[in-house]
């Protein structure tokens, strides 16, 4: 039961492969990230270390984790975002169910109900079991297939525990900037059109693998709501050309209007198809695919937001524009870009506007900052940029839902600091400070911030 008066969600997220650890404990198989950090060394080399998730912040391990949970209860959070290990459940992707991987989630659900949070998880973060990525992956059509019979496998497991779903986890950023740039590590070369108009096809498959899953979880009965959680980032031109102008469509119809478009009206943007029609002979649609998804509408959106991005033309870089590496923004930075919580109010009565202002939670925002952004005073992490970031955040947020946006819950990204994908343990994003050397947890300022928030509900802020 959500305890704010209004029924508001207060939360944090977080995703396996980024804080469990235990990487082969209780029966798990490998994933694609395993290999990816222990065997391809992909991850930015941190004095001369390449980072792993093998320990990320140990919380598989049941007494840690019952010493965060303390920490959220202590918070006020009403729910706990967290993904699914599908090699966990899987260790060979399909078949074979590890009942140790069953038993760990139930259990981990069981004490977060216990302690009042409500548990809201994610199928897909990013880990796939390396026995279905040797298959082919998310390219193989064959993938909507392995998705289903998981995500079935999980709804069973965690039965009448969990009454909200996240089918994938921004689709965009896993697809066309973690694996292309793992790719161009690997093969030593740069990420280039053709390989990006590659990951069109399994971002397609995510597309109908994920209304498919809905599908299924209806006829099966399921009674909560299940959605999906995109990167969704408001698309500046970085100058008053028209050519930049332009681009900045471009690169919204591909990183924000795609999934959306599929998700509420049941199509993708005429630009993706023209783009990745022509980019690659294999993208093919068929018209079933997308009667699949205007038959599945998502019963909620999750927006992940961190930033605004700018967008400069370049006739040499892939799909005409750069993005990422472009920021005239005056505007503090953060690792993710510029803080403009203006930008978020504005993509929330955007979406509310061109999407037929369907239910939203907002299942991550939050700032990782340089090294330095936070120092030790007795015994507390001081984090100035993060604490004012969440509150700056938190507070446009609500803006947007006196506005008429549906907006029913916050979650923080993220409680702890944790493994930051290709960058390691380099970035931190936590509220709470992670000693990853003894595992130590000491909340900071924002901690305090979020809490104080949290305390005056949503009616007050
Ligand atoms: C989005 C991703 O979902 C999450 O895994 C990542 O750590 C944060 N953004 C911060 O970059």
């Amino acid at each position: 039961m959500a305890k704010d008066e209004r029924g508001f969600l207060w939360g944090a997220a977080s995703a396996a492969y980024q804080v469990e650890g235990g990487w082969q404990a209780g029966g798990k198989g490998l994933s694609n990230w395993d290999v990816w950090t222990n065997i391809d060394r992909v991850t930015e080399p941190v004095s001369g270390k390449f980072e792993t998730g093998n320990v990320a912040i140990n919380a598989y391990d049941r007494t840690q984790y019952l010493e965060d949970i303390a920490l959220m209860q202590r918070l006020g959070l009403d729910c706990y975002r967290f993904s699914l290990s599908w090699s966990r459940l899987l260790p060979d992707g399909a078949g074979r169910i590890n009942a140790t991987g069953v038993a760990h989630y139930q259990r981990f659900c069981d004490d977060l109900i216990a302690a009042g949070i409500e548990p809201i998880v994610t199928l897909f973060h990013w880990d796939l079991p390396q026995a279905l990525q040797a298959e082919g992956g998310w390219h193989d059509r064959r993938s909507v297939d392995w998705f289903r019979d998981y995500a079935r496998v999980a709804r069973e497991a965690l039965g009448d525990r969990v009454s909200k779903y996240i089918t994938f986890n921004e689709p965009f950023i896993d697809l066309f900037l973690m694996e292309p740039m793992i790719a161009a590590i690997k093969e030593g070369g740069a990420v280039t059109e053709a390989m990006l108009g590659r990951q069109g096809i399994a971002l397609h498959h995510w597309m109908v693998a994920s209304a498919a899953v809905i599908a299924d979880f209806r006829a099966a009965g399921f009674q909560g709501e299940i959605g999906l959680a995109l990167p969704l980032m408001p698309m500046l031109p970085e100058s008053g050309s028209a050519e930049d102008a332009a681009s900045a469509g471009r690169a919204d119809a591909i990183i924000n209007r795609w999934c959306l478009d599929a998700m509420f009206k049941g199509r993708y943007p005429d630009e993706v198809m023209e783009i990745f029609g022509r980019l690659d002979p294999a993208f093919r649609v068929e018209p079933a695919d997308f009667a699949l998804m205007a038959a599945n509408r998502p019963d909620f959106l999750g927006v992940n937001f961190y930033a605004p991005s700018y967008i400069r033309s370049d006739a040499a870089a892939p799909f005409g524009y750069r993005w990422f590496d472009t920021n005239p923004d005056p505007a503090p930075r953060a690792f993710n870009g510029p803080v403009r919580p203006d930008a978020l109010r504005t993509l929330l009565e955007r979406i509310r506007d061109d999407y037929g202002n369907p239910p939203i939670y907002i299942t991550e925002n939050g700032a990782g900052f340089g090294p330095n952004d936070e120092v030790m005073e007795r015994g507390q992490v001081v984090d100035p940029l993060r604490a004012d970031y969440v509150a700056r955040h938190i507070a446009a947020a609500l803006e947007a839902k006196k506005n008429g946006v549906d907006l029913r819950g916050y979650m923080v990204w993220s409680l702890f600091d944790n493994f930051e994908w290709l960058f390691g343990y380099a970035r931190r994003f936590g509220i709470v400070h992670v000693d990853f050397e003894t595992q130590k947890r000491t909340p900071k300022l924002s901690f305090e911030t979020y809490r104080a928030i949290i305390a005056r509900g949503v009616a007050q802020v």
